[in-house]
């Protein structure tokens, strides 16, 4: 299966989150393509089967701004290629900003929604205050994403 997996950073965590999990995820014998800024025309060239997000939050519950583009092109056009596919969405964040703890998380999550992307697991939440290694903490959540995409 061909999981095509996205990240929104701005410090980088999200980004070392994300490639931690493409080797986890190649390592079980799913086919990951990455994208770090990417747009919808390559997004969608690759031909994904799957989808993984992976973003922090910054502001107040926003999107990083290397994530914005590709997130405008996707409300706008909700491309029907993506509708029906498996995917989950992986948000960093830090619980003491109470209310948009993980907002960039949620606001792929309801794209994702708006798109039609099924999501077979719930939400990760990483939390900066808690942990500094949260690319090995996501490693549980990642082998059951794995798993749930190989059952279909
Ligand atoms: C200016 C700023 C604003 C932030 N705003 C939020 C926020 O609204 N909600 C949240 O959960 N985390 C917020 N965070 C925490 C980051 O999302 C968190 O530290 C994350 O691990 C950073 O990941 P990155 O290195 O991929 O950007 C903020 C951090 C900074 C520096």
């Amino acid at each position: 299966m061909k999981l095509v997996v996205f990240s929104g950073t701005v410090y980088g965590a999200a980004e070392e989150v994300a490639r931690h999990a493409v080797a986890r995820l190649n390592q079980a014998g799913l086919q990951c393509q990455y994208f770090n800024r990417t747009g919808l025309a390559e997004l969608l060239a690759a031909q994904p089967e799957a989808l993984l997000a992976v973003t922090s939050t910054t502001g107040l519950g926003e999107l990083p701004d290397d994530l914005i583009p590709l997130y405008s092109e996707l409300r706008a056009q909700l491309p029907a290629a993506l509708r029906g596919l498996p995917g989950a969405v992986i948000g960093l964040g830090d619980s003491s900003y109470d209310d948009s703890f993980c907002g960039g998380g949620a606001l792929i999550s309801e794209l994702f929604d708006e798109l039609g992307v099924r999501q077979i697991v719930p939400m990760l939440r990483l939390d900066a205050c808690e942990t500094v290694t949260p690319e090995t903490d996501a490693e549980p959540w990642v082998d059951a994403f794995a798993e749930a995409l190989k059952q279909g």
